[in-house]
């Protein structure tokens, strides 16, 4: 089902460029969206890219992942165990703002005659460039030249540089550089994907102070207890005279530069900003000292060197993760070059959602927005934990240990929910479960299975057993005990293992018995678990012994979840061949999707929940998600008749479904569909698919983009830490190239139509498949072969 149309990036705002996303104007109907696009962060903390002077804005925004507050959950009518306390993460003081006056006129784009506006995000130099020319109305032509950065290398830095110079006259210039606390939440009454919010205050002002160019403020939240100092300084570079002056009280502080303008003398500021936050162990005293360092340090290497930094950590990333692609000159090279635009700013959008997410997760919109409520969901685990994993596997350790940090939570949580063993919270900051809608929340208990499926890939391609045998072998055990807790052998079901009342991706069909996915996903965990813990017995004596330590393991476990495994139920039609998504799935009616006018999607904005839970209509893919994620589980035919089935049916209202379609899609030798569909995952932000980026980048959907590129159009597939390639390059491609770390080592892959290379840039010997033909690769040694024709899709045979 293909309902979207748009699927062109404006081309007037930001013109096609391999490296660069520019706005050529300044188009205030575009303001929202821009502000999501044009954002810079690096994991830790994250800039909406709101403009210098403050204004205009639609949502002012300055996150810092997992700083949040906490709040109540209100239940018209609650329940047993339902989840107790909402987090948000908050719009925190913001610093990045400088204002500029010139003859007292303050700067303000949508009134500004402006002669020159570019801005320039640039994902080698991961910075945010803007060049300004102005002239005021009385005719003086300011040239504002601005770049800003938050530093990848320097986790609680951010610096910007701003010039100004009166090009044709003298005049009085003031630039005034603020901290602004109190800054407002979102909070969306009407769509459930926006943040609810709070109504009290969550800010308590701590110390504060400013001196000579120094600022810093410092707050404590209100409930979550949380603790959070900002500072600033600066450093100011011209020929012309100025005078200074600060102030700075518990939410606003400045530092303002009069300077009396000379023609053509340029004044420039550097202004470095430092966060630093803590749980509530650390006082504000203390963060506030932290910061000091921070700046002190900034001063001293100046913004020149953290420039250079940011390159070099930029070329490390780079030179791990890009994905080349090349467009056929004779076909449409106008739409490559947008695909790889989009793709390189969706692997950058990532890195700014996690390079230095240390002790947090990803939330679904990064450091974007506050849509989701900054909450960390399986979007992690599924759909970015991969590109992480193969490209920059320092990051997928951190995340997945975070989520071993969280394991005491989720103990507890099972407890809450009557269950044995561990329930990781749908979605959540502190561990703690805060879906309030437990249908299509705390019922998709596929989260457990969802992160030892993460786990498993990562050990596997990493080969990291310390993460194995310790965090990963404790989950793995409180996972299984948890799904063998939650089935039953049903003697209805020939005595098989059925999971019941759960929910699976698709969160349009909930609460329901045996959804295919999930059970085949627990399936997997159980095994996994069963594998590991005998294999840590016969081998590992005193790892083995620390996990019995750490999780009273007793001597049968394995036995039981190894027998619920073997016994899963897997629902299968006998007369339509296809799985059904759960055990009633094929009994409802199908929503006519057709009749359905464009303008009620996203369903869930227009219907009644009941009315979608009671029709065959899918959110995102679910079967078909199962069809990639297990793929070896599947066969051939299956997986395109349950693709044939699924397809017409699902909305792709998330937009963690067309990423998962395109792979399938490919696999199964639909290149038009394959194609149709890796556009929408690729575009889905610069071009506003879902016409909800405003909101912020759909993180989820921009790690499907590698997946489509890598697991879609080279057909890699890992089954048991074996890497195969099936090479589908779509018509519209003539060449793509990429790198992967595999175990330590760097795999090189050059897809043409014709042949594919491989090339092992680092390490010692390789094994990799293509298409059914085993390779050994040496170190430095390129291996070529012809790739063989995808198959034609079934019913296409001549
Ligand atoms: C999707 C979930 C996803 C969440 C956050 C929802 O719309 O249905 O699968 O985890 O968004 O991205």
């Amino acid at each position: 089902m293909i309902r979207h149309e748009t699927l062109n990036p404006p081309p007037h705002i930001y013109p096609v460029n391999p490296w660069k996303i520019i706005e050529t104007a300044f188009y205030p109907r575009f303001l929202a969206q821009t502000e999501t696009i044009f954002s810079v962060g690096n994991g830790y903390l994250g800039f909406r890219g709101n403009f210098e002077e403050g204004r205009p804005t639609v949502q002012n925004g300055t996150f810092i992942n997992g700083f949040h507050e906490t709040w109540p959950i209100v239940y018209g009518e609650t329940a047993f165990g339902f989840a107790q306390t909402g987090q948000t993460m908050l719009n925190v003081p913001d610093a990045k703002v400088v204002k500029l006056y010139v003859d007292d006129e303050p700067f303000y784009l949508p009134t500004a005659m402006l002669q020159i506006y570019e801005r320039t995000l640039d994902m080698q130099s991961g910075t945010l460039d803007r060049e300004v020319l102005w002239e005021t109305p009385s005719g003086k032509r300011v040239l504002i030249e601005s770049r800003r950065l938050v530093s990848l290398s320097q986790r609680h830095l951010a610096a910007i540089s701003f010039q100004v110079t009166v090009l044709n006259d003298h005049a009085p210039v003031v630039i005034c550089s603020e901290i602004v606390g109190d800054q407002p939440n979102q909070s969306g009454d009407k769509d459930p994907r926006q943040s609810k919010g709070f109504i009290h205050n969550p800010w308590i002002t701590e110390d504060h102070y400013g001196r000579k160019n120094r600022l810093m403020l410092s707050h404590r939240v209100k409930n979550s207890g949380m603790v959070l100092a900002c500072g600033a300084d600066h450093h100011i570079e011209t020929e012309c005279e100025y005078s200074r002056s600060s102030s700075c009280d518990g939410v606003y502080g400045k530092v303002e530069f009069s300077v009396d303008a000379r023609m053509g003398k340029p004044i420039q500021i550097f202004k470095y900003v430092a966060y630093h936050t803590s749980r509530g162990g650390a006082s504000p005293q203390e963060l506030c000292e932290r910061c000091e360092r921070t700046l002190d340090r900034a001063l001293k290497l100046g913004f020149s060197s953290l420039v250079k930094e940011q390159r070099t950590f930029l070329d490390d990333f780079w030179q791990r993760a890009d994905i080349e692609i090349e467009g056929d000159p004779e076909k449409n090279t106008r739409s490559a070059g947008e695909m790889q635009q989009a793709l390189r700013w969706n692997l950058f959008q990532i890195l700014q959602a996690c390079a230095r997410a240390e002790g947090t997760g990803i939330p679904a919109k990064g450091l974007t927005g506050q849509t989701y409520e900054g909450h960390y969901f399986w979007d992690t685990e599924i759909y970015v934990l991969p590109f992480l994993t193969y490209t920059t596997p320092r990051i997928a350790r951190n995340l997945l240990r975070f989520r071993h940090s969280m394991l005491d939570r989720a103990r507890k949580r099972a407890r809450e929910v009557n269950q044995v063993g561990a329930l990781f919270p749908w979605r959540t900051i502190n561990g703690e479960e805060a879906s309030a809608y437990y249908a299509a929340g705390t019922a998709q208990y596929h989260i457990n299975a969802d992160i030892m499926f993460a786990l498993r890939k990562y050990a596997e391609i990493t080969d990291d057993k310390s993460l194995l045998f310790n965090e990963g072998a404790e989950m793995l055990v409180e996972t299984a005990r948890l799904w063998l807790d939650l089935g039953f052998y049903s003697e209805r079901q020939g005595g098989c293992f059925c999971i019941h009342s759960v929910t699976g991706p698709d969160e349009y069909t909930t609460v329901v018995n045996n959804n295919a996915f999930t059970n085949l996903m627990a399936r997997e965990n159980l095994w996994h678990a069963a594998q590991t813990v005998q294999f840590m017995r016969e081998n590992f004596a005193e790892h083995y012994a620390n996990l019995v330590h750490r999780t009273g393991l007793a001597e049968k476990e394995d036995q039981h979840w190894q027998e619920a495994a073997d016994r899963m139920f897997i629902p299968y039609d006998e007369e339509l061949r296809i799985h059904p998504q759960d055990d009633s799935f094929l009994d409802r009616e199908v929503w006519d999707l057709k009749k359905t006018p464009k303008s009620h999607f996203p369903l869930l904005l227009y219907y009644h929940p009941l009315v979608i839970y009671r029709h065959q209509v899918i959110k995102q893919a679910d079967v078909v998600l199962a069809m990639f994620l297990l793929g070896d589980e599947f066969t051939r035919e299956q997986k395109h008749r349950n693709f044939d089935y699924y397809d017409p049916l699902t909305t792709g209202d998330s937009s963690l479904s067309a990423c998962i379609q395109a792979i399938v899609a490919a696999e199964i030798g639909d290149e038009e569909k394959a194609v149709k569909y890796a556009r929408y995952a690729v575009l889905m932000d610069l071009a506003d698919v879902g016409g909800n980026v405003k909101d912020g980048c759909h993180i989820a959907s921009m790690g499907g983009t590698w997946m489509v590129a890598v697991y879609g159009f080279a057909g890699m597939r890992d089954f048991g830490g074996n890497i195969s390639f099936d090479p589908r390059l779509p018509e519209m491609l003539k060449s793509m190239r990429f790198a992967l770390t595999l175990r330590g080592q760097r795999l090189e892959v050059k897809i043409t139509h014709e042949k594919t290379q491989y090339t092992l840039g680092g390490g010692d010997r390789l094994q990799v498949t293509h298409q059914g033909e085993e390779l050994t690769l040496s170190i430095g040694e390129t291996i070529e072969r012809p790739n063989r024709p995808p198959p034609i899709p079934e019913g296409h045979e001549k």
